[in-house]
Parts: structure tokens; C-alpha cells; sequence
């Protein structure tokens, strides 16, 4: 589609829903109370000149450039500022106006640095526009005299720039950087003409506070911010609408083009989302599509120790196609199966399920979920009855409550955070557990209501150390309960909860959070008013993570904080299609749209559209598949976008189980770790280079549109289409929409669900089917899906990875705002300018302890493995607890983590490894023969032509 960029109403919407009328140059206007004069001329299609106006942040009114008269009042006042109300009779366009808006453009200009023409943002310069709408024509005060301070570009950025010398003041950036995204980076340094923005304490950008966003890039009207690639590449010449493909917030972009380039990545207004905002992944670290190590042909090879060769497309799938069905003749139907990737589309991933389910004709298929939110699936189907958050994102804007468990939305899941923070500024309540201080402990105007900083491991005993004070103070909301959950199962929840054993006091024990604070977060969080609940991986990624999500779902319910704006019991998904790799059926044990295989009317219907019979039983999860690697009953498997070598536990056997295998097929962007093992590689598509689906931690279903041709040649699912026709079970999609329509006829939640209605309505939230034709923003509002509310007892089991004199520390993992998940992409952009490194937070009473150092190299050693980093002293975590990310390959941080498991999904216990601390002079063993081992691995053979 042509460019045409998004309107700029100039203020943002008013939310009113009482409506008021007005005449702008003669014409009637009704809008909503509240709106400003400049947004209500606009639904009139008038354009009133501005300059410090925009609808992305409240209005300012300090350039006077909107002024305009209104009958009966004095002077011209700023439209920006200035409210609509009824009979109002407004004039834009008078002669004195003109004279004024003028007389404001000259005083611009004049001390503007006149080189237009070569300017990065010649053409896209709303100072530009403006200069022409006022009809400048000359500027009676020349251009000599003394212009706004230029201490010079300030390029530290990686990906934009900021040159002073073109500001005009008018504090877009600095009310987006508070207003949107809430890092308060951005100041207005000094007074009268030498005032100018000033990033922290005057630091250059890259030293300051600022979390790049590009808030503010956005919002500036000139040159002064602006992207580097507007610089190096010019100004685009197309867009196209698409999703992000980082993280579960599911961020709608405009993909801003020339020709086949990609110029830049503009967040989309209409996003429902993310309502115009990103954050630096989504935003710049799409770099990574071009990168050198990008692999763009396919290659086999029969060892893994041998070098890869460059094969054709038809030759790779012939080969694993051949390798497939010898392993399946030798040992059985079984010994081969499939992994979905949770960055590709739901139909691709659809796509892959079915070839595991309906052509190699078992079930061995799971996904990365395994590994982060098998428990939340299992765990609100159990209470609630369906496997996904109830809120939408807007929901956030109703809370009164806000109570994080085990997330850090700040640098997980930015853009919700700032929606977020938006709240907590507007004077929502916020009570965090988690056994670090995260960012939104103390933030910029947030201070958190109560910080349970509890021992990693014992979040069931606090959760329901909270239940016990909510009972047991008699602050349960009887009527939701008595209407809507199962009384009978209540009151035994009710009984068991109310024990003093689960007292705050008893709970103090072993959590180390004190009593006082239980019982306060406990308190405001029943009594608040609207009481939201987030969660991430550190509630799921545990021994008893299942237990955890229902003791939450409890704790919802008893309180009535379930079932309508604001209230909920919301995951926070990691990557940008969990949910939907989830609903489209990637689990052993359920068909798409969480159906489990022993349901025979629903396996038949399956067996019947796929014209396949279907085995009925459940398959293999991944460890299972890496233990039946190890016994010598599973041979093969097809990995579609998915590292598991780094993201899974315990990295030494997970990578003795994929070596000890005949087939391993890997189909990505890179030679990921896990390609080390692999020998079939089939290269994959970015989502820039394909059309299909997202389905977001919201439930939100949005379109990923290709923006250029697929620099490997296929979309992904063309090439799981092009395997399962080698193998002998065609598939003839012509497009991924018609993917969808067949997920819409298999499954009851996707009913109503195809690629027009997305298109019109922008997404859809499921459940879209005939009761809900538009979508389902809040789910459970007139009853639960599973038609009673069901409280479950959560008794607390701790985990039996205990800390002790060999181990005495805890070990917890997470990520940062820059890196995503393995690294595999942002790691191949300049996002590494902030995290070059994965390195181990650890307190410094317990750095002293050990001799320690800030930046020294350290073991980490836990009864799995050992491997090297370097410390980071802080206090944010706590005395007994140390943390660290899993980016980079180099550290292998999984390689010291256990197999220990959640009881009920098998998802890892990454949030408890008892560890020991120690400084070390260099890399493990381990770290050292794998890098010599990836080196090796990663040899391509010259081509035989080139090498003739
Ligand atoms: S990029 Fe974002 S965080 Fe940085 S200064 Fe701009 S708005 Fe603030
Ligand atoms: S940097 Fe841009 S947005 Fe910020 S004050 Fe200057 S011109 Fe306005
Ligand atoms: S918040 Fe998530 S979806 Fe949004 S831009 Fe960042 S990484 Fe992408
Ligand atoms: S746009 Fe209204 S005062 Fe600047």
C-alpha cells in the first residue's frame, strides 16, 4: 500500500461518553466532551497548523502556531489546549490568524538551520509542512543573528541521532518519553533560547536512562531525532501493516519500505496492542533479517561431524523425506517427531502438527511452551477452563490493584509495562512478588505499594499464605462465589487455606518474606477495588509451577476479581505466538483448540477432514523425546524455528539425546546452536517475509503481512506443505488463509475466525465464533467456560532442589529489555551495545563472602554442570539468591540448570538451581569443548564449482 502516513488528530481521544456540539468555519461537529478544538476540527477533516501538538501525548500549548478565535471570547487562544463545549462557534481561518501563525513561523525559521534540502527529514518535517501551510514566504528577520545552541550530533545511539541544532523546543520527546513510554529520560535543560533537550543529566543518549523506545523519535516534528536508517537509506516510499515477531505483547508496526529495503519500523497507532508505542526490539533490532550469518541455502550432511554441503530444495526435502520413512520402517512409527516453533505463524505451526499427527502418523509434537507456559495452560483450564489469559491489554486502564508474581514487565514485555506504568501514575496500587527488586519496585513516580521479595521456590506458600488472610479476615467476595464457583469445592478450599500452618506468620518461615507484608498485599489486593493479577516465568517455570497459576486462579476467584474490566488473571507470554503455538494443537496430547485426543467424536472429526486415522495416543514431550533419544527409541525429529539446545535445561544431556539421533532436522534462520546437531538444515523465513498469523498473550489474533520476498525462497510453511508432499501426504495451500479456514472449521474457539474479518476489524480476540462474532476481549463474564469456578487445593511441596553447604545459593534466571529469549536475533543487531554478555547478579554480602569482585570472572557450579561468567554486584537480588540471563551461547547458562520438572506439564524448573559461587581464572571445560565443538560443526564445504 502507498505510504500514506497514520493522521495526527493533533490531542489524544477523550474517553467521554457524553457528547457535545459545536460549529467550526460554519459546520456542526458533535465529539465527545473533552476533546479539544484542534481534534474536533479534524473529524471535520480541518487541519489547524500546530507544532507542539500531538495525539500521542496530552497537549502543552507552547508553540501558538493552533491559535483560533471563538464567538464571544477574548484573544485567540490555543486550540490544542482548549476544550470543545456545546454551541461553541470557532473560526481556524481569520485574517488575524493568519497574521499571527505567521509571525510564530517566522520567529522559527529565523533560528532554524536552513539546509533543507540535504536534511534526512526533507519531506517528512512537519516544520517543513507547517512553513507551507502558514504561507511563509519571507522572514523579515533574517537568518544571521543568533540561532539555538549547537553542542553538536549526538550519535551514540545505535539507531537514531540527535542534533540539537534543529530543535525547536517544543517537548514532544520529553512528554512521550514520560507520558508513553515512563522512563522520565528526557528533560528540557536551561531557560529561554538556549534551552534544549537534555537526555538524563545532560549525558549523550547512550549513557543516559533512555530504554530507546523511540517514543520520542516519533514524536519529534524535525530532524533533531530521527532514525539513522532515515539517514543512511532516505525517506520510504510504501508501508505495510504487520506484527511484531519478539515478544507476547504482539506490537502492530507499520513496516515503512523503499522499495524492497526496509527504512524503518513505525509503531501503528491503530495496534490495538500497542496503541501506537514500541519498544527497542520491535522498533530497531530488525537487522538481523539481513545479517551475514543468515543462511539462505539449504544443506545436509550425513555425520554431524562432517562439514555442511549446499544442496538444492528438491534434494534437501527428498533426503529428510527418504530419512523419515528408513526410520520409521527400522524402528518404528514412533521413533521420529516434531517440534512447532512459537516465533513462526499459527498456521505454520498448525501446518507442522498436522504432518506430525495425520502423516507420521503419531503424536510426538511440542513446543516451546513446554518450557514457559505449559503450567498456565494447565493450570487455568483446570479452574477457569480455558488455557489463556482473560483480560485484554485495555483492561490495565481499570485496575486498582495491580499485583505482578514472577514477571518483570519492564524489560519482558516493555510496551504493556508503560501501559502499565500509565496506570500506577494515574494512582493504581501495585504489589510485586518476586525475589528481585525489578525495575518497577522503584521507577519514576512508581513506588511499589508492597515488594514481597520471597525465597525462589516457595511462591505457592505465599500465594496461599495470601488466601489464608483473605479467609480467614473474612474479605471473601461470598455472592461472586456463591453464584459463580463451586460452593462445595470452596468451602473445602476455604478450610484448607485457613489452617494456621499456611498463616503469614508460618509462611515468613520459609519464604522469608515477613508476616506484616503478607498480610498487607493480601489485604489491599482483596479490598482495592479492581485487583489485576500478571504473572510471567517465575511462576510457571518451577516444580509446582501448575500448583502456583491455580493457587492465583483461587485467589481471583475468591475475591471476585474475575470476569469484567480490570480485574484477571493474566500470563504475560514470552514469545510472540505462545499462545497461538498452543492453540494450534503443538502439545502430544491435544488436538488444536486444546481438545484432548481421548475426546473420540472430536478425533474423528480430525480423522475425517485429514483423511487420516489418528492415533488416539498421547505423544512423547520433548524430554520425553530426548530420553527415548537416549534409550535408543527415537531416531528423528523436525525442529521448526526453535532452539532447544539453548533454552532447554540441562544442556550436556539435552545434547547427548539430539546426537544420539539419525535425523535431525533444523529449519531457521541461523545455524543455532542446536544445528550443531542437525543433518538437515532448511533455511527459514523471517516474518518479514511472509503472510499468516499472531496470536498475542491477549488472545489476539493479528495479521503478519510479507513486506518483501523471502530471501530463502519459501515462507515456512510452504516448506513443511513441500515435506509432508515427499512423505506422501499432499498438502495444496495456495495461501495461509486458507490455512486458517481450515483451523476455523476444526476448531470451535476459531470459528468465526479467518484472514477478511481480521482484516476488517484489525484482529480478533478468541473466543470468534457465532456467540462472540467480533472476538472476546474479557473472557468468563456471565459464567466461567467451564461452567462453575473451580478452587482446587494448592498444598505447598518444596522443591527438591534445596540449597545446602555444597550449593548454597539459589539460582534464578530471566532476560533483559534488549535481548530476546535464545539471543539468535538480537544478539545479530546493535542491541548488543547493552548487553554484550549474559552476567550473574549477585549480592554483594555474598560477593564479600566469596572474594568477589564487580566484573570478575566467575564459576557457577549446580549439581548438573558448571560454567563461567562474569558477577554483577547488586542489590537487587537478594542475600542467598543469584540471577542471570540466557542470550548468549558463550555463557550456556542452561547448562547448569536441573531436570527437575512442574509435576503436572513437565516444564522446567529454571527458577531454582541451588548453585555455588566461585571466582575462576576462565571458561569451563564444557564452555571450552563446545566452542570447539560449535566451530566445527558449523563448517560449510566450499561448493563443488567455486572449488573446481
Ligand atoms: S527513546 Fe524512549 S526512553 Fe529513550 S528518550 Fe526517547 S522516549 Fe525516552
Ligand atoms: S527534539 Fe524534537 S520533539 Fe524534542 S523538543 Fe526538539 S524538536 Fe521537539
Ligand atoms: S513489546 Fe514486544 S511486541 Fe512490542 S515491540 Fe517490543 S518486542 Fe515487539
Ligand atoms: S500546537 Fe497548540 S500551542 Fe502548539
Amino acid at each position: 500500500m502507498p505510504l500514506n502516513p497514520e493522521i495526527d488528530y493533533g490531542t489524544p481521544a477523550s474517553k467521554s461518553k457524553k457528547t457535545v456540539t459545536l460549529t467550526i468555519d460554519g459546520t456542526e461537529v458533535t465529539v465527545p466532551e473533552g476533546t479539544s478544538i484542534m481534534r474536533a476540527a479534524m473529524d471535520l477533516g480541518t487541519q489547524i497548523p500546530k507544532l507542539c501538538a500531538t495525539d500521542m501525548v496530552e497537549s502543552f500549548g507552547s508553540c501558538r502556531l493552533c491559535l483560533v478565535e471563538i464567538e464571544g471570547r477574548n484573544g485567540t487562544p490555543a486550540s490544542c489546549t482548549t476544550p470543545v463545549a456545546n454551541d461553541m462557534v470557532v473560526k481556524t481561518q481569520t485574517d488575524r490568524l493568519k497574521r499571527l501563525r505567521k509571525g510564530v513561523m517566522e520567529l522559527y525559521i529565523s533560528e532554524h538551520p536552513l539546509d533543507c534540502l540535504t536534511c534526512s527529514a526533507n519531506g517528512d518535517c512537519e516544520l517543513q509542512d507547517m512553513a507551507g501551510a502558514v504561507g511563509l514566504r519571507e522572514v523579515r528577520y533574517g537568518y544571521e543573528g543568533a540561532r539555538h545552541p549547537d553542542p553538536g550530533i549526538d550519535a551514540s545511539n545505535p539507531y537514531f541521532t540527535y542534533e540539537p541544532s534543529k530543535c525547536i523546543v517544543c517537548s514532544r520527546c520529553v512528554r512521550a518519553c514520560e507520558e508513553v513510554q515512563g522512563t522520565f529520560a528526557l528533560t528540557i535543560a536551561n531557560r529561554g533560547f538556549d534551552s534544549v533537550v537534555s537526555p538524563s543529566m545532560e549525558q549523550p543518549f547512550l549513557d543516559s536512562e533512555c530504554v530507546s523506545c523511540g517514543a520520542c523519535v516519533q514524536a519529534c516534528p524535525t530532524a533533531t531525532l530521527n532514525e539513522k536508517s532515515i539517514i543512511d537509506i532516505g525517506t520510504p516510499d510504501r508501508a505495510v501493516v504487520t506484527t511484531c515477531a519478539y515478544c507476547g505483547v504482539g506490537c502492530a508496526f507499520r513496516a515503512e519500505m523503499r522499495g524492497d529495503e526496509l527504512v524503518r519500523m513505525i509503531p501503528y497507532k491503530d495496534g490495538k496492542a500497542n496503541r501506537g508505542h514500541s519498544c527497542v526490539k520491535g522498533r530497531f533490532a530488525y537487522g538481523y533479517a539481513n545479517h551475514k550469518d543468515r543462511i539462505l541455502k539449504p544443506m545436509i550432511r550425513e555425520k554431524i561431524t562432517d562439514p555442511w554441503r549446499e544442496v538444492s530444495w528438491e534434494e534437501a526435502i527428498q533426503h529428510t523425506a527418504s530419512e523419515f520413512k528408513r526410520i520409521q520402517a527400522k524402528y518404528g512409527r514412533s521413533a521420529i517427531g516434531g517440534i512447532t516453533s512459537s516465533r513462526c505463524t499459527n498456521e505454520e505451526t498448525f501446518l507442522v502438527q498436522k504432518l506430525i499427527r495425520a502423516c507420521f502418523g503419531n503424536n510426538n509434537v511440542d513446543t516451546c511452551a513446554r518450557v514457559c507456559h505449559s503450567p498456565t495452560g494447565y493450570g487455568l483450564k483446570t479452574t477457569f477452563g480455558t488455557s489463556a489469559g482473560t483480560q485484554d491489554f485495555d483492561s490495565v486502564e481499570q485496575s486498582d490493584v495491580i499485583l505482578i508474581i514472577g514477571a518483570n514487565p519492564t524489560d519482558g514485555h516493555p510496551v504493556f509495562a508503560s501501559r502499565m506504568k500509565k496506570r500506577l501514575r494515574e494512582g493504581a496500587k501495585l504489589i510485586i512478588i518476586d525475589p528481585r527488586r525489578i525495575d518497577l519496585v522503584h521507577t519514576p513516580h512508581i513506588q511499589a505499594d508492597y515488594h514481597l521479595p520471597l525465597r525462589p521456590g516457595t511462591n505457592v506458600a505465599v500465594v496461599t499464605a495470601l488466601a489464608h488472610v483473605i479467609v480467614t479476615e473474612g474479605l471473601v467476595n461470598e455472592q461472586f462465589v456463591r453464584e459463580r464457583c463451586d460452593w462445595d469445592e470452596f468451602q473445602e478450599w476455604a478450610a484448607f487455606v485457613a489452617d494456621p500452618r499456611h498463616a503469614p506468620e508460618e509462611v515468613e518461615k520459609i519464604s522469608g518474606v515477613s508476616a506484616e507484608t503478607i498480610r498487607g498485599a493480601a489485604r489491599l489486593y482483596a479490598t482495592g477495588g479492581n485487583s489485576a493479577i500478571y504473572y510471567g516465568l517465575g511462576v510457571t517455570e518451577h516444580s509446582q509451577g501448575s500448583t502456583t497459576v491455580i493457587a492465583i486462579a483461587n485467589l481471583a476467584m475468591a475475591t471476585g476479581n474475575i470476569g469484567r474490566e480490570g480485574v484477571g488473571v493474566n500470563p504475560l507470554r514470552g514469545q510472540n505466538n505462545v499462545q497461538g503455538s498452543c492453540d494450534m494443537g503443538s502439545f502430544p496430547h491435544e488436538l488444536p483448540g486444546y481438545r484432548h485426543l481421548s475426546e473420540t467424536a472430536t478425533l474423528e472429526m480430525f480423522e475425517s477432514y485429514w483423511g487420516r486415522p489418528l492415533d488416539a495416543e498421547p505423544g512423547l514431550r520433548i524430554p520425553n523425546m530426548i530420553d527415548a533419544a537416549l534409550d535408543g527409541s527415537f531416531k528423528g525429529i523436525y525442529i521448526q524455528g526453535e532452539d532447544i539446545l539453548q533454552s532447554d535445561p540441562n544442556t550436556q544431556h539435552m545434547a547427548a539425546g539430539l546426537a544420539a539421533m539419525e535425523c535431525v532436522v533444523v529449519q531457521d534462520l541461523f545455524l543455532i546452536e542446536t544445528a550443531n546437531y542437525a543433518h538437515v538444515f532448511l533455511p527459514g523465513s523471517t516474518f518479514l517475509e511472509k503472510n499468516g498469523t499472531f496470536t498475542n498473550a491477549e488472545r489476539r489474533i493479528q495479521l503478519v503481512r510479507k513486506v518483501m520476498t523471502p530471501k530463502n525462497g519459501y515462507e515456512d510453511w510452504e516448506i513443511t506443505q513441500m515435506l509432508s508432499n515427499a512423505l506422501g501426504y499432499p498438502m495444496h495451500y495456495n495461501h495461509p488463509s486458507e490455512i486458517m479456514d481450515e483451523i476455523a472449521a476444526l476448531t470451535p474457539k476459531f470459528a468465526g475466525v479467518s484472514f477478511k474479518k481480521i482484516e476488517e476489524l484489525g484482529s480478533v480476540q478468541w473466543p470468534c465464533n457465532d456467540a462472540a462474532p467480533e472476538g472476546t476481549p474479557v473472557m468468563h463474564v456471565d459464567g466461567f467456560v467451564r461452567g462453575k469456578g473451580k478452587f482446587v487445593i494448592t498444598e505447598y511441596v518444596a522443591t527438591d532442589e534445596k540449597a545446602g553447604p555444597r550449593f548454597p545459593l539459589l539460582l534464578t534466571t530471566g532476560r533483559i529489555l534488549t535481548q530476546y529469549n535464545v539471543g539468535a536475533q538480537t544478539r545479530r543487531t546493535a542491541n548488543v551495545v547493552w548487553h554484550e554478555e549474559d552476567r550473574l547478579e549477585i549480592h554483594p554480602f555474598d560477593a564479600e563472602n566469596r572474594g568477589v569482585r564487580d566484573g570478575d570472572w566467575v564459576k557457577l557450579t549446580s549439581r548438573a554442570g558448571e560454567t563461567t561468567l562474569r558477577a554483577l554486584i547488586t542489590e537487587r537480588v537478594a542475600p542467598g539468591v543469584v540471577y542471570t540471563t540466557f542470550h548468549h551461547p558463550e555463557t550456556q547458562a542452561n547448562v547448569v540448570t536441573t531436570d527437575f520438572s512442574d509435576w503436572a506439564t513437565n516444564c522446567p524448573e529454571y527458577k531454582v538451581t541451588a548453585v555455588q559461587v566461585m571466582p575462576s581464572n576462565g571458561p569451563s571445560e564444557w564452555q571450552e569443548e563446545y566452542k570447539e565443538l560449535s566451530k566445527a560443526a558449523r563448517r560449510i564445504a566450499e561448493p563443488l564449482v567455486a572449488a573446481e
